[in-house]
């Protein structure tokens, strides 16, 4: 499949690269800068992402293009645009101040293939400290602003090379999709063949061929990732899918049995396992949140084993993990900060071998190729839910009676979210359960001493960073009242009102 390779110079935007890449239903991959694929057959133009570094600096992110320039097509966004000048006789230098904002183009060379359909004055978003004062040898300026002379530039060829100052991948580049596509479409020739439906039928081939006639495990979490997953090997493979979902007694209100009768009407093969007790007993008067994560981590693979082992013929695991979860993406230093961190510990002498068909997708994606199954979308749009369930969610150690008034409050919570509407604009919301905090209050002409509910919702397209959602006073109010009238235990009902960073969605 014809692909588009953007190089990550460690910007904050380069997954916002790749994603646009795919909404022109064109597939790309993400790579560290210097690792560029020896066998590029299949790609038709190459994208260098922006960074944090300057090019100058000593210890700056350098690649050689020699051996792709003149193959196929550069795109090179901010530092990726400085770093094709700086090395190819050109200049970059400190601009003094750093720009950071919108701006719109002043010039625009509109015979150019790369600002097809451009307006006059159109807004760019510009996030830089350098400036290319001096083009690469063979280039050609094709735009600019109020401040920057050399916003956008291009060496003809068979194979062109473009590069600008400003971030199409952003938001408030108002024409960002439309250099996108000029770009990997016109200039690239992408046949835009990369779709959920052309996903779907492609992979259910590929897993046929790969799994034979195996027998497949996963491990289902209610989430749509390992959802999405379980339907498509159940297309692919039928009942040689055997999924197992463990309930560690901290699932929200209802959930087991709800989700059991979801993956039921989907047709799948589900064990579903009630470990509740055994979690439940390890965690007693646990109170520190790493340690609470550790126990839950090992019981669950410890569950999970035990049921894996009984299907003593299964050759492979499959698992959810998504695109975001293996990019490499890298730090100041060129070291990679994040890599695979799904695999799941199943002991090695059962020799099973990963199968993870969805590791290509993002998050938006991976919810397009539900909906094209024709999953229900309840199960699509899901919030997304931490592995260590309400254990999280409860400050301190855990009790059966914390879990039931956490259950109901979250349960009053999510579903006031649904009725006014907000539920699909957030992108996570739970209750938090302050059981170590009590405070004073007093109901009908009684005081009462209890614990206080936080109610936590985020805005945020990969979790990475989070803003809190604006819900609006009367829904606030309307959660509040109900919570404190219905859940015996809660007196105080509060709305947490921080950013990620430096606050963590989760609380603990
Ligand atoms: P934080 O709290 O780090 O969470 O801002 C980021 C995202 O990850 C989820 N999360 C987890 N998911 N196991 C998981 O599978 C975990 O231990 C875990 N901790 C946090 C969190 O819900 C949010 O979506």
């Amino acid at each position: 499949m014809q692909k588009i390779i953007i190089l990550d110079f460690g910007s904050q935007t380069t997954q916002l690269i790749g994603r646009r890449v795919r909404e022109l239903n064109t597939f790309c991959e993400i790579l560290p800068y210097n690792k560029y694929p020896e066998d590029d057959k299949d790609v038709i133009g190459v994208i260098l992402s922006g960074s944090p570094l300057s090019v100058y600096q000593d210890d700056a992110f350098r690649v050689d293009l020699s051996g792709i320039r003149g193959r196929l097509p550069i795109l090179g966004i901010c530092y990726g645009a400085q770093l094709i000048s700086y090395t190819n006789g050109g200049k970059v230098e400190s601009a003094g101040t750093r720009e950071y904002g919108r701006q719109n183009l002043q010039y625009i060379d509109h015979t150019n293939p790369l600002f097809k359909g451009f307006e006059e004055h159109s807004q760019v978003w510009m996030s830089h400290g350098d400036s290319i004062t001096a083009l690469p040898v063979g280039a050609q300026k094709i735009a600019s602003t109020a401040t920057v002379e050399n916003a956008a530039y291009y060496i003809p060829g068979e194979k062109p090379v473009f590069g600008t100052q400003f971030h199409p991948e952003v938001f408030h580049t108002l024409q960002g999709t439309q250099l996108l596509k000029n770009f990997v479409v016109d200039i690239c020739g992408s046949k835009q063949e990369w779709s959920a439906e052309a996903f779907v039928e492609t992979t259910v081939k590929e897993l046929r061929e790969q799994i034979g006639s195996d027998r497949v495990i996963l491990g289902l979490s209610g989430g749509v990732d390992s959802s999405v997953v379980a339907v498509l090997l159940h297309r692919a493979i039928g009942d040689q899918l055997t999924c197992i979902f463990v309930d560690h007694g901290m699932l929200r209100k209802n959930e087991f049995r709800d989700v059991m009768r979801d993956y039921e009407g989907l047709g799948l093969h589900v064990i579903g396992v009630d470990a509740s007790d055994k979690f439940l007993s390890d965690l007693a008067g646990v109170k520190e949140p790493e340690q609470k994560r550790k126990i839950i981590g090992r019981d669950f693979v410890e569950v999970f084993n035990a049921e894996a082992q009984k299907i003593t013929d299964a050759k492979w695991l499959a698992q959810g993990t998504i695109y975001p979860d293996r990019i490499e993406s890298l730090n100041i230093t060129g070291k990679v900060i994040k890599s695979h961190h799904n695999v799941g510990g199943l002991p090695k002498e059962m020799h099973l071998q990963l199968c993870e068909p969805i590791k290509w997708l993002f998050k938006d994606e991976v919810r397009r190729v539900g909906r094209s199954m024709g999953m229900p979308e309840h199960l699509i749009t899901r919030h997304p839910f931490p592995g260590p369930g309400l254990a999280v969610r409860i400050l301190g150690d855990i009790t059966r009676e914390k879990i039931h008034i956490l259950q109901e409050a979250d349960a009053i919570y999510i579903n006031n979210l649904r009725e006014a509407g907000l539920y699909d604009e957030i992108w996570q919301a739970g209750a938090i359960l302050l059981s170590e905090v009590r405070s004073v209050g007093v109901m009908g002409d009684e005081r009462t001493y209890e614990n206080p509910i936080a109610l936590r919702a985020v805005t945020s397209s990969d979790a990475m960073t989070a803003d809190w959602a604006h819900i609006p006073y009367e829904v606030l109010a309307k959660i509040s009242n109900e919570i404190i009238n219905k859940v015996k235990g809660v007196n105080r009902v509060c709305y947490d009102i921080s950013s990620k960073p430096p606050s963590t969605i989760e609380w603990e």
